[in-house]
């Protein structure tokens, strides 16, 4: 303790113009604060006792400003070249008022250092928040985060390829997450609270964030296995097992399988003819072209059903690997072996250069709607490459545009004069080829099928795991089935499904996770 007495003396030549703090040589930084407010503050910390430097130099310990962020003080004192620059405490002017008003250099807190930029971002830092299911989320194709999604995505195709599909699965779940953000992520801070991000997925987004690129990725896409098993699955009717099959065997690419003599089936055969076109996306005018041809198909052989274009091109993408049409009969039992019928009735019009129609085997048990032996569905249904004519696409009258669903009557009877199509004389470069997937549902199922072919994918996976895990009800294509009352749940529309399972209703438009 310092005696009363001292004390006094000492507080006596407190005003005079010396320094009583020799570890403290303050700087007042002009920037932002002008010139007199410099002056006078400099003068109120010399009365106190307070060394404060007029220019900058290696002996300042304090540089002290008023509204510089850290960076913008860091960025003066580099530009003056001394040593100091790098070890000086930079403090806001809370600090400097605080120490006038106390006397001495009051303690150094948190809120008196300066932030960077860096940081004061971080704290004023949205983190994102979704819900855990992609079925409660709205996701629409407007991806803000497409580099980070694209490199997840390509993690989960790898994944895929190789038969890893739980991996996969999280690697789409982590990639829906970031698309249904509504803004591109800065920085990690952002997804502290997001849900489905596991930590090889944190670890590919902080790559990128910070790096630009993951070398995980780069490398991945870069690889002799995956660009092989790519350009393999790229042949229609070539599944992953198949393409790492042949790879294995030394094909890499089309020409070593044309080399090879391999044996290729039906699908495969067209899928190597048709390789070019059918690894190009299909515009959405073709998509319309299409569903025209299958409307004349169903007006001659089954007027009065109902075609709905569902798919990617349903959730409002314009552009598709393939085109997915579903189609009805008002009058349940009507629409039973359509499928043959419009298959031949194309096929004599030489619009298809390959189907495989499969008969319907859907069964409903007393215990609830049969699991089908994988995740596919029971529905009568062709998978098909359509012959379309090019050219006839720019001309804007040669396909009156009609809507894309509905019932087919004599109402848009143009559709069956519209065109002979000559398609079996088309020269080569007149047509293309396109992937098309026709299914045919009962009307009393109808809802469900739309529901289940409208996808997204991972949506669609989504639903079945939300109504299984939260709801404990199964839900496919042609049915929903509540596990607890032990009954079937109708529904007349998408909506009616949504409510029974718990969920507000996300349009096509949104289900693009
Ligand atoms: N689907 C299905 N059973 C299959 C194949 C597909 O139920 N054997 C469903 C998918 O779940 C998806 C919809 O059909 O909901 C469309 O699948 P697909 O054409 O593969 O994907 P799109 O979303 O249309 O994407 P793209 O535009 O690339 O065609
Ligand atoms: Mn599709
Ligand atoms: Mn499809």
């Amino acid at each position: 303790m310092v005696p009363l007495k001292r004390r006094k003396v000492v507080s006596s030549i407190s005003t005079e113009d010396i320094n009583r703090f020799p570890n403290v040589v303050i700087f007042l930084l002009v920037r932002k604060m002008g010139e007199s407010r410099r002056a006078f503050l400099s003068q109120l910390g010399r009365k106190k006792g307070f060394q404060v430097e007029d220019s900058f130099s290696d002996l300042v310990t304090h540089v002290v400003s008023e509204n510089n962020t850290g960076e913008e003080v860091r960025m003066w004192l580099r530009s003056q070249q001394k040593d100091k620059a790098l070890t000086a405490q930079l403090l806001d002017m809370s600090w400097y008022t605080e120490s006038m008003r106390a006397g001495c250099p009051v303690q150094i807190l948190d809120r008196h250092k300066l932030q960077d930029e860096e940081s004061v971002k971080e704290e004023s830092v949205v983190e994102f928040s979704v819900p855990t299911y992609a079925c409660q989320r709205r996701t629409t194709s407007d991806d803000h985060n497409s580099k980070l999604t694209d490199a997840l995505t390509l993690l989960a195709e790898n994944a895929e390829l190789n038969n890893e599909d739980g991996r996969a699965v999280a690697f789409r779940r982590a990639a829906a997450v970031l698309k249904a953000l509504p803004e591109t992520v800065t920085s990690m801070t952002q997804l502290r609270r997001l849900p489905c991000l596991g930590e090889h997925s944190q670890r590919v987004i902080k790559d990128i964030i910070e790096d630009g690129v993951s070398g995980e990725v780069e490398s991945t896409r870069h690889s002799e296995r995956f660009k092989a098993l790519k350009c393999l699955t790229g042949i229609f009717g070539v599944g992953a097992k198949t393409a790492d099959r042949w790879f294995r065997e030394g094909i890499q690419t089309l020409e070593h399988l044309v080399v090879s003599e391999h044996e290729l089936n039906r699908a495969q055969q067209a899928g190597l003819e048709h390789y070019d076109d059918l690894n190009q996306p299909v515009t959405k005018a073709e998509a319309l072209k299409i569903g025209d041809i299958v409307k004349r198909a169903l007006l001659n052989v089954l007027p009065g059903c109902e075609m709905t274009l569902t798919g990617g091109f349903r959730r409002g993408k314009m552009t598709g690997h393939d085109v997915d049409f579903l189609i009805t009969h008002p009058d349940e039992g009507k629409e039973v072996g359509l499928m043959p019928k419009v298959v031949s009735w194309l096929t004599a019009q030489g619009v298809l250069l390959y189907e495989k129609t499969t008969r319907s085997s859907f069964l409903v048990s007393e215990n609830g709607p049969a699991q089908p032996p994988s995740n596919m569905d029971r529905f009568e249904r062709c998978f098909s490459i359509f012959k379309l004519e090019k050219e006839k696409m720019d001309s804007v009258n040669a396909y009156p545009q009609t809507r894309y669903s509905g019932q087919i009557t004599a109402s848009n009877s143009h559709l069956v004069e519209a065109n002979e199509m000559p398609n079996t004389h088309l020269p080569a470069n007149k047509w293309r080829a396109v992937r098309v997937d026709l299914v045919v549902s009962p009307i009393s199922q109808f809802p469900f099928a739309l529901l289940g072919w409208t996808g997204s994918k991972l949506f669609e996976r989504e639903l079945r795991r939300w109504a299984g895990h939260v709801k404990s009800m199964s839900l496919s294509s042609h049915a929903l089935y509540d596990n607890t009352q032990c009954k079937y749940l109708r529904a007349t529309s998408e909506e009616e499904i949504f409510a029974h399972l718990g969920l507000e209703f996300i349009a096509p438009s949104d289900r693009n996770a």
